[in-house]
């Protein structure tokens, strides 16, 4: 996934929440589900650098720091849900043990994008003395792809003034946001999206330790839904153990607003073989059934059809054309109901000539 393709919006869990490795399931009145008490995704963030999946090359090289229990100023980028402020937090605990939390202070960018706030804590901050034992302090300032770029030219001379005491790390989605300059000053780690086993592997364990009774299938939806995010991939179990601890496939293409790719290639296979009307009742089906908004439908039809195996290459190429004109004119503005009818018709003149 490119940088520029992450949704702003995205959905964030509660930061910074310690893991807690305790029994956690919570059963209900006996109907088998599972309470939304607690995040899964913070309950399951790995603790230490070396617990982290996927990943591999940055882990490798935070654990090389945490075992010199020193590192330069850092910088954190790539797309959500793949572990940058769990490395951040991992890496403090890794380093200055369980106590970590007195040589850390938090910020989070798009809160304080004001660079006064950040420039008093900062100093109260490292006014401090580092804890025994340790030469520095740790500042994590998360998303700081937030801050405006003023904000940016006087976080450079605040990362020198206080180098020798604290070290920054940053976390950010869009690394192109953050000035050269600073960049120049961190080692900076790209995050990328988790392989599909990787998602798998930490889905099976989760599901594991919360008791939930995740069928092959249906972790292999999950794996599929959420496209590397590993914040998605816990959320979207939650949500569906939370309605029934028995998580079959098809729950979880309901509860997390996709449709499974058997339904978007027989939308297809309807263009090429019966005609707009059958065409139009399918993609009908699915937006209703599945909760789709337009675009949604678009960019689940354009991630499936790579996978089309009826469709040639250049019958691919002209059906892409048509997807992202349509998600195009949706996006400017144009009616939702007519323009996916007009890219429907499209598709069926283009598949069945
Ligand atoms: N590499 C990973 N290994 C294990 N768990 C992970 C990993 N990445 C993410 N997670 C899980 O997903 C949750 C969210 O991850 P994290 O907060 O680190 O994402 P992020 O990269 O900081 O995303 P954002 O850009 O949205 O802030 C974590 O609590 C953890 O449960
Ligand atoms: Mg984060």
């Amino acid at each position: 996934m490119s940088e520029a393709g992450i949704s702003p919006a995205k959905r964030r869990a509660t930061e910074f929440g310690d893991c807690h490795p305790q029994p956690s399931r919570t059963p209900t009145s006996g109907l088998g589900k599972v309470t939304m008490s607690e995040l899964w995704v913070e309950r399951h963030r790995p603790r230490s650098v070396n617990d982290m999946k996927g990943q591999k090359a940055i882990v490798d090289r935070l654990s090389a720091y945490a075992e010199s229990r020193s590192f330069p100023h850092l910088m954190f980028a790539g797309p959500p849900g793949t572990g940058k402020t769990t490395a951040a937090l991992a890496l403090a605990r890794d380093v200055f043990g369980d106590g970590y939390r007195s040589n850390l202070l938090e910020m989070n960018a798009s809160d304080e994008r004001k660079l006064e706030s950040i420039r008093t804590k900062v100093k109260q901050f490292a006014r401090t003395a580092p804890m025994p034992g340790s030469t520095f302090k740790v500042i994590f300032l998360d998303e700081a792809d937030a801050l405006t770029p003023d904000a940016q030219g006087a976080l450079r001379r605040i990362m020198e003034q206080y180098a020798e005491t604290c070290r920054f790390i940053l976390s950010c989605n869009y690394s192109s946001k953050i000035v050269e300059a600073i960049q120049s000053r961190c080692a900076v780690f790209r995050f990328r999206p988790l392989g599909k086993e990787k998602v798998l592997e930490m889905v099976i364990e989760v599901a594991g330790k919360e008791g939930v009774n995740l069928e092959q299938d249906a972790a292999e939806a999950i794996a599929n839904v959420s496209l590397g995010d590993l914040r998605k991939a816990i959320t979207s179990l939650q949500v569906a153990a939370s309605l029934d601890s028995h998580v079959r496939r098809d729950l979880v293409y309901e509860t997390t607003a996709t449709a499974p790719p058997e339904e978007l290639h027989g939308f297809f296979l309807a263009c090429k073989e019966d005609g707009f009307q059958p065409a139009r009742r399918r993609m009908k089906g699915i937006l209703d059934r599945f909760g789709l908004a337009g675009t949604d439908l678009v960019n689940q039809l354009h991630r499936e059809l790579g996978g089309v195996t009826f469709l040639d290459e250049r019958q691919k190429l002209m059906v892409t054309e048509a997807m992202a004109e349509c998600d195009f004119r949706m996006v400017e503005g144009g009616g939702e109901s007519l323009q996916l009818d007009a890219m429907a018709a499209r598709i069926c003149g283009l598949l069945s000539g």
